[in-house]
């Protein structure tokens, strides 16, 4: 989950790493007023979930509370890189000596963490590490020794950060990994870390990636959550805990067992929809090994609440759940969800105990399914179906 500058601030602030004072409001009045308390120079900055916020007039100065107003005016509503601005942070101006960067990541191909430290910070960091990539030190992070302060020396050394800022920087680079480490985050970003006249080291900016994977130890982390932003039905979806994701512009539903397997329909449907007047998966959605009647059911019920879906290909392959538990779990479920179920839904199952999971199904002669054998023949009458129910 990536979080908003504010709440990555927020985090900072929590973690001892020194931020500036800040209100975050929705409306220009509530700008003006913040403004006013903060006192002196203010930045209003826009709170979207996206880089090059400066760049696209998402960042500006306000000398007074009233310009404060005016500038939160042109920026709220504003559309920057797709992401429309609701709120923005009013935060005291920083007289800015020096401008640095800064980031802890999760660098996946070296399967270890990774700091990444630059004198040269402000500017867009994917440029500077193309154009002159000796300017930014990337130091690996051994995951069990973590960042001391000994380790903070050496990578403000390689960031070739001025000796007058070493000390601190250090210091504010160990509160950083606290950050990283205690927040259970894949990536913690400063850009700018600055250097303010009296050489103090200030966060001006922040970006935090969060592991949802370790949300179970940080019950904190769900008032994190932007319920206004997260699309409703994989809100839904995590409520029943499955594993779905939303595909913008499809319209024929997926649910399988294994990832693996639920990736590959995604390209066999979207393979077949090309026959098919374009026709392509609305989703990605795996129920799993265990697929009970409930889970079936909750995926079911999450698909067919999806206005754009227009047919549901069901695939499954049976392992250790046999497929005659899976087509009882079809049966079920269609039963739990009644006249909710309103979509044609095609089924292909294999593996494991598969001929009686047919003749459950076939028994069963529910009127919204159809069992076809094969994957891809599976795929072509799911796309079929959801170009006739959008003719
Ligand atoms: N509190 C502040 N006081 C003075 N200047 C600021 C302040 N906050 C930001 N700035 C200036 O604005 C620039 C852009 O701000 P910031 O880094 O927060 O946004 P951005 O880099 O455009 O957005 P993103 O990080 O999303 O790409 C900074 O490099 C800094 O020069
Ligand atoms: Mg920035």
């Amino acid at each position: 989950m990536d979080l908003y500058e504010y709440q990555a601030k927020d985090l900072f602030a929590a973690h001892g790493v020194p931020v500036l004072p800040g209100r975050t409001v929705d409306t220009a009045a509530e700008a003006e007023r913040a403004a006013e308390e903060i006192g002196g120079s203010v930045v209003v900055k826009a709170q979207v979930k996206t880089g090059g916020r400066g760049k696209a007039g998402g960042v500006k100065l306000a000398q007074s509370p009233a310009e404060a107003k005016e500038k939160a005016e042109a920026i709220l509503g504003l559309d920057i890189k797709g992401h429309i601005v609701h709120r923005v942070l009013v935060t005291a101006a920083s007289d800015i000596a020096e401008e640095y960067y800064f980031s802890f990541l999760l660098d996946r191909s070296n399967r270890n963490f990774l700091a990444m430290c630059s004198a040269e910070g402000g500017m867009e960091i994917e440029e500077l590490a193309v154009e002159r990539p000796e300017a930014l030190a990337r130091v690996p992070i051994d995951p069990i020794a973590g960042v001391d302060r000994a380790k903070a020396d050496e990578i403000v050394k390689q960031g070739k950060l001025p000796a007058e800022v070493a000390d601190e920087a250090a210091q504010v680079i160990v509160k950083l990994w606290d950050t990283f480490v205690g927040e259970d985050a894949t990536l913690v970003e400063v850009n700018p870390l600055v250097r303010d006249p009296e050489s103090r080291i200030v966060a001006l900016d922040g970006k935090v990636t969060i592991d949802e994977n370790a949300e179970f130890r940080h019950e904190a982390h769900a008032q994190l959550v932007d319920e206004k932003s997260q699309n409703p039905l994989e809100a839904k979806a995590k409520e029943s805990n499955l594993n779905y994701v939303k595909l913008e512009g499809g319209q024929v539903g997926i649910i399988g067992n294994g990832a693996g397997l639920v990736m590959s329909t995604l390209d066999v449907v979207a393979y077949a929809g090309e026959q098919h007047g374009g026709m392509k998966p609305a989703n990605f959605l795996d129920i799993g090994g265990g697929a009970s009647a409930e889970v079936m059911a909750a995926g079911l019920d999450v698909i067919l609440g999806d206005d754009d879906v227009r047919s549901v290909f069901v695939n499954v392959f049976g392992g250790i759940t046999a497929c005659d538990a899976v087509a009882n779990g079809i049966v079920e479920a269609l039963k739990i969800l009644g006249d909710n179920a309103t979509k044609p839904l095609v089924v292909r199952l294999d593996g494991n105990n598969v001929d009686e999971g047919r003749r459950i199904l076939a028994e069963a002669n529910h009127p919204l399914v159809t069992v076809v054998d094969t994957m891809d023949d599976a795929a072509a009458k799911a796309a079929e179906l959801a170009a006739k129910a959008g003719a």
